[in-house]
């Protein structure tokens, strides 16, 4: 399988959130990459349900949608509901994984776990097997633009024979820093997903950088 593209609307300018979400339809792109933080898990607050809903009335690829708040399973449905197609909860936000994991796929989502940069892959060993999707913070959630860091590869390729050994078909998100320089290499190490914001928004062609991530 060749690797996923997942535009960070992060970076986005939200005084034109539809023709940025229709530039992302006619692009190459997989899926949407939506940042939900709450002012406590990090320190920025971003958009929620209803951005969401709007967001997901133009789209026509699947919404990941990554949460970085405090206690995201009071919110599960709401976020179902607003369109979520792939639902990500930070690891070190919550206490009963395993019942998280399944509660998002109960409600018909993918389920997804996010690693923020000091959290090891090991933790995962009793979960991977359920788990649809496992998000690596390349740099500490709050903010896009930020330095990449260079220990995710090591990560990746620790993860990749953690899926293996547990035979999960778990897919590997890396989130943060992703640039055309360091998407190959991430890639080559068994990245499935590469997000990117600052990348894609801040060029003078995001659709054509958004072809360049995919090659
Ligand atoms: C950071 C978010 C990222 C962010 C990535 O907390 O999770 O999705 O938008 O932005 P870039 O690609 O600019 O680092
Ligand atoms: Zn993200």
């Amino acid at each position: 399988m060749t690797h996923l593209v997942a535009p960070s609307l992060l970076s986005a300018d939200f005084g034109k959130l539809k023709q940025e979400v229709e530039m992302i339809n006619n692009s190459q792109a997989d899926w949407f990459h939506l940042d939900v933080m709450d002012g406590v898990f990090v320190p920025n607050i971003t958009f929620g349900f209803q951005v969401i809903k709007v967001i997901k009335s133009y789209a026509t690829k699947p919404l990941d949608v990554h949460l970085m708040i405090v206690q995201p399973d009071r919110y599960f449905e709401q976020f179902r509901d607003a369109g979520a197609d792939i639902l990500s909860i930070q690891y070190e936000a919550v206490t009963h994984l395993h019942r998280n994991i399944h509660a998002i796929k109960e409600l018909g989502m993918k389920a997804g776990v996010v690693l923020n940069p000091h959290t090891p892959v090991s933790v995962l060993e009793d979960t991977i097997a359920e788990t649809d999707l496992v998000l690596i913070m390349s740099v500490n959630p709050g903010f896009g633009g930020q330095k990449f860091i260079e220990n995710t590869y090591n990560k990746i390729s620790r993860l990749k024979e953690l899926i293996v050994k547990k035979n999960s078909s778990a897919m590997i998100e890396v989130d943060g820093g992703v640039n055309l320089e360091n998407a190959p290499k991430l890639v080559q190490h068994g990245a499935d997903v590469l997000v990117a914001g600052n990348t894609i928004f801040s060029s003078p062609d995001p659709t054509e950088t958004i072809k360049l991530l995919k090659k």
